[in-house]
């Protein structure tokens, strides 16, 4: 509910607040559409690369033969991963990569592509790095030959992934790369108005991205499904849990109000890989069970699926463990996040809202 401040309105969490304009995605949630610069997320799941994307993202052309790899990381850098405790959050251990790569490159304004391009590139090598080196492994090479997505789960196991894992890894990272102004995104783009650099950007969107109700859904869906038990009990468990006042992970969205396009692209990315047949028939059966608890719930606010929910499907099918889901999100990110961080500094004007005062009248400390 907006409240007027002077000619200001108030709007609580920006709803409903437009503020900027963008040539990346088009996001139409009453319909439940997305589009990166023109093209429908679902034809560029079936018909395009990470690499692709990005660079689409990036330049605004379509150059069918972009090929983005790992890139190696600088010792310096695999030293601030290696001192990290094992037992960090993987978020932190990315966004810590992310500023101390900062530290070493000092990135100058405005971002440029390259600079993009960069960071992107680096980001799967020290998440990779991290996760093994918390098992007591060496980080692995990477091999140039290989895409962003395919060559993280290279660096990641030490073997070459196989060809179904990586393509729907690819695919996840295609749907994770760009959406709008989510709130890390924003993030991202208020941290390049302020004349300050891509590292910088980056490791703030991370820290936005790392919170549950942003990018913490995934790892949360695959607790709540085992918490749930079998389909049977999930009509009580759910219930209960919205009674607590408690949400359901993996449904919900600030813009959709109709089923999230991203969920429906994992979730026939999640059919094809072997292995997933009875987690992904109890997914669905629950999802049907809560879509219909949620509309009794908030009859006048649709609440469907989000893109989090099979998301949490694709990424334990192609082998990763829950504690790394946030943090591999935040590798499809980068692509957007840059993005934004190019366009942003293209048309720049610090973001800076006003807020309503509502701390004590004028007072007087005593004499
Ligand atoms: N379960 C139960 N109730 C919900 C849910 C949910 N998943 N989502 C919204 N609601 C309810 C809220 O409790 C609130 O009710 P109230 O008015 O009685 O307090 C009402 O719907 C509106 O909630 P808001 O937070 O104001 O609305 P918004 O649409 O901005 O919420 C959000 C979006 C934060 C993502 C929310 O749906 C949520 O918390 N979902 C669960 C976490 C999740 O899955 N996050 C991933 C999002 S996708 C992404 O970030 C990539």
């Amino acid at each position: 509910m907006k409240s007027p401040i002077g000619h200001l309105s108030y709007a609580p969490g920006l709803k409903g607040v437009v503020a900027g304009e963008t040539s990346l995605a088009m996001i139409d949630g009453a319909a439940g559409r997305l589009q990166y610069r023109g093209y429908p997320i679902g034809e560029l799941v079936d018909h395009g690369t990470y690499s692709q994307v990005a660079e689409l993202l990036w330049t605004g052309a379509w150059s069918p033969d972009a090929h983005l790899a790992c890139a190696p990381l600088e010792p310096e850098l695999v030293d601030v991963v290696r001192r990290l405790p094992a037992d960090s959050n993987a978020m932190d251990a990315l966004r810590t990569a992310a500023s101390a790569w900062g530290a070493i490159h000092r990135l100058t304004w405005p971002p440029t592509i390259d600079q993009a391009h960069a960071i992107t590139a680096v980001a799967p090598s020290a998440l990779a790095a991290f996760a093994r080196l918390r098992e007591g492994l060496e980080p692995v090479q990477p091999d140039p030959a290989l895409g962003l997505a395919a060559g993280f789960l290279y660096q990641l196991l030490g073997t070459r992934p196989d060809e179904a894992a990586a393509r729907a890894l690819d695919a996840y990272f295609v749907v994770g790369a760009e959406h709008g102004f989510n709130a890390s995104t924003f993030t991202a783009r208020v941290i390049i108005s302020t004349h300050s650099d891509l590292a910088s950007a980056v490791a703030g969107a991370i820290g936005a991205l790392k919170g549950p109700w942003h990018g913490g859904a995934p790892a949360e869906v695959v607790d709540q499904l085992h918490e749930i038990g079998s389909v049977d009990e999930a009509e009580a468990w759910i219930r209960a849990t919205l009674a607590r006042g408690d949400r359901l992970m993996g449904f919900g969205h600030r813009v959709y109000r109709a089923y999230d396009p991203r969920a429906a692209a994992l979730r026939s990315v999640a059919e094809g890989l072997a292995g997933m047949t009875g987690w992904l028939d109890k997914a669905v059966a629950i999802e049907q069970v809560a879509l219909r608890v949620l509309a009794e719930h908030k009859p006048d606010y649709p609440i469907k699926t989000n893109v989090e929910y099979y998301a949490a499907a694709v990424l334990q099918g192609v082998g990763l463990p829950p504690n790394l889901f946030p943090a591999v999100f935040a590798l499809a990110r980068h692509a957007g996040w840059t993005a934004h961080s190019l366009e942003q500094a293209e048309v720049n004007v610090l973001i800076r809202p006003d807020v309503r005062y509502v701390g004590p009248a004028e007072r007087h400390l005593p004499d």
